[in-house]
């Protein structure tokens, strides 16, 4: 699609007035550097019922939109997909861009995008609110420009929607998420401090023009996908990971950058499926729910010839999506065992809910396991990253819901990180796999 360079020329004239450049230190950390994540809603004392409604407003929607995006899998890029048009479940890296003074950031961490960007210089342009001062550019004495004729620039380099402002030979960029998000502005570079360490020269969108599902939360997303411009592709990292604590919690925990600490004993491993795409594809085989091993054909999760299909992780998506074959069959494998009436779906946003009668703490109700069968590892997933419990549903009852959707007829697998709650997740990119541990995150 074309862009309309005389807006993005003059936005980037107006923003690089009273900018110097400053030639770029050179330096890698070799250690391990640690920042903090939080949930969006971290603090903010939503009920489960208010949480719930949060997760699935709009479902209908979102998926009809979804299942466009995922025609081709190569292109960005499967964030916001819980099924929400406002809100979303997602999780925040909190660090600090510029210098003498760190200007916070609060990133969704997507591991289905690649660009770091962070609402910028927002005088009459169109960003949305933001917990603490976008940042300034003019700030910052490190700031340095990415000129046009940059690699990065390139969509090799990954900005397929590139531009260059001719007067100042500033390298613009559009970017869209599946979500219809966008994001436009100018790619320039900067100091960024993680926990007091800091690392010279990352280059980041610096975002004028932002629109589409954001909370008031965040400043911008972090893309940790596998493209050249992600974060971890920055810091030429062979490892990061990360660790979600539940929705429900207000609680910190962390991402490293590099060998995490702690994995634990109970650690298992997967490969992750060679692919061109910036997406990280897990070999997943099938599921089981209590006793039951799903009837399904493995090639249900599989990449098919044209591209399409298949099934990743993403970080920046909150609620898994399955195929509707196979969405159909965890249901009836959840009707089946669980011994309470379902209540009705149009109150819950499409998930499948049963009804509990208040008195009854819903936590105490047993609940089948699930289980996600890769190659290599079985995903036991604790309850909490499947199962939410609505202690009120506004009516008299109580409510205990699995926490899934259907991505549609054709749809791809995208396991979303409320099914990640409570497991410290290590991408092993020199290894190319996935290792996995259950963790109580707010302790690593
Ligand atoms: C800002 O983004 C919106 C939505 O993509 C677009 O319609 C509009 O033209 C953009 N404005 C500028 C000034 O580029
Ligand atoms: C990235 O790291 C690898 C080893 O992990 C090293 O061989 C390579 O030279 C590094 N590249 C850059 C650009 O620093």
């Amino acid at each position: 699609m074309k862009k309309d360079m005389s807006v993005l020329q003059l936005i980037s004239y107006v923003l690089f007035l009273g900018i110097m450049l400053v030639r770029p230190t050179t330096s890698a950390t070799g250690a391990t550097l640690r920042a903090d994540l939080t949930h969006v809603d971290s603090g903010r004392s939503f009920t489960n019922l208010e949480l719930l409604r949060r997760l699935t407003a709009r479902s209908t929607a979102q998926a009809a939109r979804f299942g466009v995006s995922t025609q081709a899998a190569t292109v960005p890029v499967a964030r916001g997909t819980t099924g929400n048009l406002e809100v979303d479940s997602e999780y925040l890296i909190h660090f600090g861009i510029g210098t003498p003074s760190p200007q916070a950031v609060a990133l969704t961490l997507d591991t289905g995008s690649d660009l770091i960007w962070t609402q910028c210089a927002c005088t009459n342009t169109t960003c949305f609110e933001q917990p603490f001062p976008v940042f300034d550019p003019s700030a910052s004495g490190t700031i340095g420009a990415v000129s046009c004729s940059d690699p990065i620039c390139t969509a090799q380099g990954g900005l397929p929607d590139n531009g260059c402002s001719a007067q100042d030979n500033l390298c613009l960029y559009a970017y869209t998420y599946a979500d219809k998000s966008i994001t436009q502005g100018t790619i320039i570079q900067d100091t960024f401090t993680f926990s007091d360490v800091a690392v010279p020269s990352l280059r980041f969108g610096c975002g004028t023009n932002n629109s589409g599902i954001f909370t008031s939360e965040e400043s911008g997303i972090a893309g940790f996908g596998r493209g050249p411009l992600s974060l971890p592709s920055q810091l030429n990292i062979s490892m990061f990971s990360y660790c979600f604590t539940t929705i429900v919690e207000s609680a910190r925990s962390p991402v490293f950058l590099g060998t995490p600490d702690n994995l634990g004993a109970n650690a298992q491993s997967t490969p992750f499926i060679p692919s061109s795409s910036s997406h990280y594809y897990l070999p997943l085989q099938g599921i089981t729910v209590g006793e039951t091993l799903l009837p399904l054909d493995a090639s249900v999760f599989a990449i098919k010839n044209d591209g399409s299909g298949g099934t990743i992780i993403d970080s920046g998506t909150g609620i898994t999506r399955f195929p509707q074959a196979v969405f159909q069959s965890l249901q009836e494998a959840f009707v089946s065992q669980v011994s309470l009436p379902v209540a009705n779906a149009s109150d819950t946003g499409g998930l499948l809910c049963f009804s509990t009668p208040q008195a009854a703490d819903p936590k105490s109700v047993s609940v089948p396991k699930l289980i996600f069968h890769l190659d290599g590892a079985d995903w036991d997933l604790p309850r909490e990253s499947y199962v939410l419990d609505v202690e009120n549903d506004g009516n008299g009852g109580a409510l205990l819901c699995v926490v899934i959707f259907s991505a549609g007829e054709n749809g791809m697998t995208i396991i979303g990180n409320f099914q990640q709650q409570n497991t410290h997740i290590v991408y092993d990119l020199e290894a190319n796999k996935m290792v996995f541990a259950p963790a109580s995150c707010d302790k690593l």
